[in-house]
């Protein structure tokens, strides 16, 4: 029996469900695109089989108690189309830290999307989660990114250089993070 209760979440504009099986499809067209991978150190699937190598133990992921990872398909509340993903990384619960992360299909960027989830998922962290203090990782390159980051009161807390391995590179990464009792205007 599958006893797995799956977490939604909503924004304004946004409703963030988590993925099924049933959503491969629109996350592989969203992998396949190079400005989506720009900063990305997955790289572009080949098949869509590699996107459900990838899917299947998200959805695993599911059923572990406690749970250590969340992944969420974005879509517009008024027309119920896909716009992206987003997810969260747990630590264990001494720790109490969340790494978020997203990625948009750039037809919607620019609309203030990515910033309005990114701050819904750090009070999931802080309110639901009950964490510390919630991460994200950001080439440095990546200004859009960093922006976001920046928008929702993150931190630069530092640079970790060279860790992320993207189409034969090893490219320098930005450390943000915001604490639950750091300043928020959310
Ligand atoms: C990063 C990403 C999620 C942003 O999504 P979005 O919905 O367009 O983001 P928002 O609209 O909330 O904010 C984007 C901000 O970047 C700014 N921006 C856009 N292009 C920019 C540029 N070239 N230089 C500086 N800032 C830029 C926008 O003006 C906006 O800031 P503002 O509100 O102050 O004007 C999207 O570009 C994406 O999916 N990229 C690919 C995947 C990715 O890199 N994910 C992040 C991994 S850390």
């Amino acid at each position: 029996m599958n006893n797995r209760k799956l977490l939604e979440i909503e924004t304004d504009r946004l409703i963030l469900s988590e993925v099924t099986i049933n959503d491969l499809e629109n996350i592989h067209k969203l992998h396949l695109m190079p400005e989506v991978d720009e900063f990305n150190t997955m790289g572009i699937p080949k098949t869509i089989n590699e996107t459900e190598e990838f899917l299947q133990p998200v959805i695993e992921a599911q059923d572990a108690i406690p749970r250590a990872s969340y992944m969420w398909k974005v879509v517009l509340k008024n027309t119920n189309e896909f716009i992206g993903v987003a997810g969260y990384s747990l630590s264990n619960n001494k720790f109490k830290l969340g790494e978020i992360y997203y990625k948009l299909d750039p037809a919607y960027w620019g609309n203030g999307y990515a910033t309005e989830l990114a701050k819904r998922l750090v009070v999931l962290g802080f309110e639901y989660f009950n964490l510390h203090k919630v991460e994200a990782g950001v080439a440095t390159k990546n200004v859009k990114s960093i922006r976001v980051l920046e928008k929702i009161g993150m931190t630069r807390e530092g640079l970790r250089r060279k860790i992320l391995p993207i189409r034969g590179e090893w490219i320098d990464n930005y450390h943000y993070a915001i604490l639950e009792d750091d300043k928020r205007n959310y």
